[in-house]
Parts: C-alpha cells; structure tokens; sequence
C-alpha cells in the first residue's frame, strides 16, 4: 500500500533533474503519473526524457504515460491536463516544476531573457494551476469527490532575491505569492496549494560557475544535494496526511524541510498626519533600530 496509491499526478519537466525523482516517488506510492518535459530525445537516443522517465517507474511496476506539451502556454496547458483526464479517469495532483534559467545582470538582461523565464516559471506554473482547479471546480459542482493538491516550485533566490537573476528571482517570488493566492480560492474546494523551494544538483545548478564541487556527493556523507532527496516530502504533501497543510513555502534538501515565513512587519513608524520628508528624517532611528537594519538582507548561501 502506497500514501497515493490511486492518485493520478502530473509533474512538470519531469523528464530530468528534481522532477524525474518526484514522478518516480509518486508512482512508487501508487499515484499513476503524467510525466510531462518539453525536453526531445538526445542524440542517438531513440526515446524523450520524459519517455524515458516513464519506462523506469513502468519497469519499477508503476504506471506512467509521456507529455511533451509546452507548459508555458495555456494550449499546452490544457493538453497535458487532458491527458491526465483522459487517460486515467480523473487528477490529483499537480506538481509544477518546470523551469529554466537565463541569467544576466539587470543592466544587460535581454526581452527574450525576460521573457522566456517568466513564461515557462510564472506562466508555466499559473497555467497548468488554471486548468486543473476548472477541472476540480466543475467535477465539485457536479457532486464528484475532489481530491486536489498543487505544489509549486519557488527557490531560495525568488524568496531572497539573488543577483544576476531579475527575471528568475521575480518569477520565483511570484509562484510563492501566487501558491497563497491558489490556497486562498480553491480552499472551499478542499484544495491544497503550496510551494517548495528544493536544493539540488541538476543540470541547472552544474551549470553555476563553481558549484560542481559543493555540490558533489562525497564519499562516506550522505549525499544532501542528490535531487531524489526532495521528492519524498512532496509526495508528503500529495497525501492525505497534509490535507490541513496549505498556502505555505518550504525549503527542502537532503535531510532537511525548512518551513519558511514570508513578508512581516519589522518596524512601524505614525505621524497623526501626512509626512513630510523631514519629519521622516527625524524619525528614520525608529524605522532602522538596528545597527545592519538599513543594510541589503542577507542571501543564505546556497550554493
Ligand atoms: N536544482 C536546484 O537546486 C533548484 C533550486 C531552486 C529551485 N529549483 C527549481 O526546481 C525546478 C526543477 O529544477 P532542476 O534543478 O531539476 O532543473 P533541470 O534543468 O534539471 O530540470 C528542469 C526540466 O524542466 C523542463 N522544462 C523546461 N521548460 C519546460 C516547458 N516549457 N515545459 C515542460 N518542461 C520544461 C526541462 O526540459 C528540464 O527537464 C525548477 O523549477 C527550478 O527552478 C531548483
């Protein structure tokens, strides 16, 4: 007996890196899965990586079916939604994950830099999100059982801001305030939403300069950054057991889940009246107490 034994699923860019290993642990708990990646088959090779990640859960005795839809567009969207329907009678549970990267500094970032980003991560994750909770919604007007888990993949850089990454970081930081957003309306629904910020070693963090060294497993340690190490605590999410769990952000890697908080206030400063600048100057001590409060927060090194 799996914890999603029945469940149908769909994962996104899940033909590779910290999505291959969630639709693998998803199936491993019984949920039949929609393993979507844009990704084509590499040179010489004669299946996709998302055809490839579903003939190992199909090996493994699990059920799978292959997608290649661009999630970044409403079209492919739908379509990846409708052939989790189709094929499997109803979904479950949606784990967006897709997502590339384009850094530059702001100053030299491109339109098509920006764009790009924002479509497959804000979009990407916002679309699929529009098709399934029409699904749950009109599957719940009709009397049917939903049972509907969204979780959305953020990062450390969109909660913390990280530079060289404007287009990623912003998008980041929107899918944790959009996975509030999604908790908030499809909670009459039954519905649950939230977000992860994973760490893993994958083809987007070998690809920082640098990282591959921190990053590495080493011999005799557990292995933190190996990418299958995030999976099971989204497959957590997608269970029963987090039915109350919704519109929250945690960090996951190795052995670690960090629940996270967001924006709060820090200090708060009233006049009885309009300011004036001066008047805000001869209180700015109030708003800046400490001795490093007016300084850039501090990035938790990643990486
Ligand atoms: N690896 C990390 O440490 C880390 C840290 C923070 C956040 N993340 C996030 O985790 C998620 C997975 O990242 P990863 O490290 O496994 O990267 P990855 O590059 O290994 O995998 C991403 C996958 O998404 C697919 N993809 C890209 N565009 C797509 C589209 N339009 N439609 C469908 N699939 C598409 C790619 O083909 C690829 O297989 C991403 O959202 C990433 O931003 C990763």
């Amino acid at each position: 007996m799996g914890a999603l034994d029945g469940r149908v699923a769909i994962v996104t860019g899940s033909g590779g890196g910290i999505g291959r290993g969630e639709a693998m642990f998803l199936a491993a708990e019984g949920a039949k899965v929609v393993v979507n990646d844009v990704g084509p088959a590499p040179e010489g090779a004669n299946r996709t990586p998302a055809e490839q990640v579903v003939a190992e859960i199909v090996a493994a005795g699990g059920e799978a079916s292959a997608n290649r839809d661009d999630i970044s567009t409403f079209a492919g969207a739908e379509a990846l939604v409708d052939q989790a329907v189709g094929t499997y009678g109803d979904l479950n549970i949606l784990v967006n994950n897709a997502g590339i990267v384009r850094d530059a500094m702001s100053f030299s970032m491109t339109e098509a830099e920006w764009d790009a980003v924002l479509a497959v991560h804000l979009k990407g994750h916002f679309a699929p999100a529009r098709f399934a909770s029409r699904y749950w919604r009109e599957r719940s007007k009709s009397g049917a059982d939903v049972y509907g888990r969204i979780i959305n993949t953020s990062s450390e850089s969109g909660l913390h801001g990280q530079a060289g990454q404007a287009n990623y970081s912003a998008a980041k930081a929107g899918i944790a305030s959009m996975s509030i957003v999604q908790a908030r309306e499809l909670q009459k629904y039954g519905i649950t939403v939230n977000a992860i910020a994973p760490r893993g070693r994958t083809a987007m963090t070998l690809a920082v300069p640098g990282a591959a060294d921190i990053i590495s497993a080493k011999d005799g340690e557990f292995d933190g950054w190996h990418p299958d190490n995030v999976a099971p605590f989204v497959g957590f999410l997608a269970s029963p057991a987090a039915a109350g769990i919704s519109g929250q952000v945690f960090v996951v890697w190795g052995d670690e889940v960090i629940r996270m908080t967001g924006w709060m206030p820090a200090t708060s400063i009233r006049n009885g009246d309009r300011w004036t600048i001066d008047e805000i100057v001869a209180r700015q001590a109030d708003l800046f107490p400490g001795e490093h409060d007016t300084e850039i927060p501090l990035l938790r090194p990643t990486l």
